[in-house]
């Protein structure tokens, strides 16, 4: 695979564009190319099956667009579909996981709080992370319903938001937490509503830094770094593209496309 060959990152919408933002800012010289399935979105909601047929169908889209390497910027398809991906090719892929180890480590009340959506807490890739480390520590799980929908729909939208946040939020707050962990890369972009309910102690942990480092550390020990600075960026959706576009920077274009 040459090494000019670009990234590929998938997510059922908007929200790898936060892991695709660390990319860029760690690996400024790498091409990318971006798949937003928000035709199929949310994904959180389907079904073990119907998430790894579209995490295939994804994966399979950026190989044929000469992907060196797939990023799933996605937590619910990482958790529910990373393994079969693997199986079946041979290109390099990372996912994204809950932070769920830096919280533990850090926690002093030994109150943790993860949100996430129903089938990344529902798989069994995340169970067996949170067991591994939990000893001691109380994980409160909570499911973000309909944050996804909201977001992929109106944008962040803080008025549509904010009531559904502080419903979630505030019964973890209750048990003591003083570490919450976005499971779900759509939350990242929540951030500044968070932080109006969250009271100053608790920290927020999501995982975007960490895979970028990721990211960079394989394309460094498979040799397969760009090596020219004549990159680009390509954008590409199979729905609506209106909301999308407001989550772009400057200069970046988003296509219809249909996969
Ligand atoms: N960004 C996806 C995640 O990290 C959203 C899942 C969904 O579409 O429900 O889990």
């Amino acid at each position: 695979m040459a090494n000019n060959y670009p990234i590929g990152l998938f997510d059922s919408g908007i929200g790898g564009i936060s892991i695709y933002n660390e990319i860029k800012k760690t690996l400024p010289n790498e091409s990318t190319i971006y798949l937003a399935d928000n035709l199929n979105a949310p994904y959180g909601k389907k079904t073990n099956e119907e998430i790894i047929h579209l995490s295939l169908k994804n994966t399979q889209k950026l190989i044929d667009l000469n992907c060196k390497l797939i990023v799933v910027a996605c937590n619910t398809a990482t958790t529910n579909a990373i393994t079969i991906l693997r199986e079946n090719f041979d290109t390099p892929i990372i996912g994204i996981e809950p932070s769920i180890k830096p919280a533990i480590l850090n926690t002093k009340t030994k109150n943790i709080g993860i949100l996430a959506t129903e089938k990344t807490l529902s798989s069994n890739l995340f169970q067996q992370t949170s067991n591994k480390f939990s000893d001691g520590i109380n994980i409160h799980e909570q499911i973000g319903y309909d944050l996804v929908s909201i977001i992929e729909k109106s944008g962040v939208n803080e008025e549509l938001l904010i009531g559904k946040l502080k419903d979630y939020i505030e019964p973890m707050l209750e048990k003591n937490i003083d570490n919450l962990v976005l499971g779900c890369t759509h939350y990242y972009f929540l951030m500044d509503i968070l932080k109006k309910i969250l009271p100053s102690g608790v920290r927020v942990l999501d995982s975007s830094s960490a895979v970028s480092k990721r990211v960079k550390q394989v394309l460094e020990v498979d040799n397969i770094m760009s090596r020219t600075k004549d990159c680009k960026n390509e954008f590409y959706c199979n729905g609506n593209e209106s909301v999308i576009k407001k989550f772009l920077g400057q200069g970046e274009r988003i296509n219809k496309i249909i996969f």
